[in-house]
């Protein structure tokens, strides 16, 4: 993946991320949505894993046929809202191990603070996907990728449904060797630093903790 901000703009993606942007969408319907974008975007996401031959024998004859290489995927979700996108990518690789990440921002200092971080070993060995469905202002994305690499990731990407510009530039300061893939780049943060034009919380509108 050599582009730094990747946007998928297949009709199907961008068909379910308007439905899921409507303020009239159910909690049901949003994370149903939410699920199989999540598949599509981790077709993307996924597009250049290496993969090697392997002989298999078919009813017919014996062939050499291509299968995924070498240790399997680490997927990290960023607590909470990242276990939206987790789920649906889990069902198309579901050997992946997986990873979580918790940051809050403490108020006074307005930093990421970490509270819970258990990831899979040999992240060294892995292509790391880290999954947030909105990257906002970035400073919690970017915190959580440099806590991937402290464990040793080396080789990591970063999974969106939305990026704001602002989120997008934080990230690319930070972390220019990690490609962002994403379904939308959207026009600007607000004050409360929600994307705009956004779909409002994303945990919230997945949780129905509003
Ligand atoms: N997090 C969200 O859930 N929504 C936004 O718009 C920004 C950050």
């Amino acid at each position: 993946m050599t582009q730094h901000l990747t946007i998928v703009d297949h009709p199907l993606v961008q068909h379910k991320l308007t439905l899921m942007r409507d303020e009239t969408t159910s909690t049901k319907s949003f994370r149903q949505l939410l699920r199989e974008i999540s598949l599509l975007l981790a077709y993307e996401v996924t597009r250049d894993l290496p993969v090697t031959m392997q002989t298999t024998k078919t009813p017919i004859e014996e062939m050499e046929a291509p299968i995924l290489e070498g240790r399997k995927l680490a997927l990290i979700s960023i607590l909470r809202a990242g276990n939206g996108l987790l789920d649906g990518i889990l069902e198309l690789i579901p050997a992946a191990r997986v990873g979580f990440v918790g940051l809050y921002r403490d108020e006074k200092t307005l930093q990421p603070v970490q509270y819970y971080f258990k990831v899979p070993e040999n992240l060294e060995d892995r292509m790391v996907i880290a999954v947030d469905p909105m990257l906002a202002t970035g400073n919690s994305s970017a915190a959580a990728i440099d806590l991937l690499k402290n464990a040793g990731a080396k080789n990591i990407r970063f999974l969106c449904l939305l990026a704001a510009p602002e989120g997008v530039a934080r990230m690319k300061e930070a972390h220019p060797d990690v490609p962002i893939i994403t379904a939308a780049l959207d026009e600007r943060l607000n004050d409360q630093g929600y994307i705009v034009p956004g779909l409002g919380d994303a945990g919230d509108r997945m949780f129905g903790t509003k």
